[in-house]
């Protein structure tokens, strides 16, 4: 396995690792993003066993002693499972999540005290913004959140739009089929009645790129991607046949 970097956005770079053994053939690609500023951030930190892999592709871009933030969706071992490896290696790096992922998780997983954000609260990187958003239990976990970069107008959407395969790292094509795809295949959400809505407030920010944990980033019309992810969710919730789970 190798872990590859491209710059997805103005100083905000993807770390892609493809592991073609899981669903194979397509295989699905694992993405971790830095966000350069003052404050360098990452968002997921990646699983622990592919840490040598990731550090030595931020360590390409960056030194890791610089990272300030380790940020990541929900508690999971590919969003924050290397998370302690990382605060060993970069001191001045604080875990930053969700009030509920802290409480619940991160108090005590984590190796140093995390910033608890708060719904909607905005943290200055110097030269990047960041903003945490509350998404429980979307598309999983009680403590799921995204991130959106404003001054780039880059949503980090973690699991959202999961797709299978590694054919391109940016695309301005078609991520809902893909991502209805993936989601027909893994069943990975939660499906709970308010996913549709809490995707499509997120449709408001109007993103241009879409930063997608397993698959392409998306450049375009972010805001009509996230409405019609939402209505596919809408439509799944109202129909039995597709919300049976086996
Ligand atoms: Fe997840
Ligand atoms: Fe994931």
């Amino acid at each position: 396995m190798e872990t590859k970097i491209s710059e997805i956005a103005d100083g905000i770079y993807r770390l892609s690792t493809y592991v073609p053994d899981i669903a194979p053939p397509a295989g699905l690609t694992f993405n971790q993003f830095l966000v350069l500023g003052d404050e360098p951030l990452m968002f997921h930190t990646g699983l622990r066993k592919m840490f040598p892999l990731n550090l030595d592709a931020l360590n390409r871009i960056i030194d890791a002693d610089r990272l300030r933030w380790i940020a990541f969706g929900h508690f999971e071992a590919d969003e924050c499972g290397a998370m302690n490896e990382w605060l060993a290696r970069a001191p001045q790096a604080t875990p930053a999540h969700g009030q509920i992922g802290c409480r619940v998780s991160l108090d005590d997983f984590a190796d140093r005290a995390p910033r608890v954000l708060a719904d909607n609260e905005v943290v200055d990187l110097g030269g990047k913004r960041i903003r945490f958003i509350d998404t429980p239990h979307t598309p999983h976990g009680w403590d799921a959140g995204v991130l959106y970069e404003e001054t780039t107008r880059t949503l980090l959407c973690g699991d959202l739009f999961t797709q299978l395969g590694n054919e391109h790292v940016m695309t301005d094509g078609d991520v809902v089929g893909p991502a209805i795809a993936a989601e027909d295949l893994f069943k990975y959400s939660s499906l709970s009645p308010g996913m549709g809505s809490t995707i499509r407030s997120l449709s408001r920010l109007a993103p241009r790129t879409l930063a997608l944990m397993h698959g392409p980033a998306f450049t375009g019309d972010g805001a009509a991607a996230l409405q019609a992810l939402a209505d596919d969710y809408d439509r799944r919730l109202s129909d039995p046949a597709r919300l049976a789970l086996v």
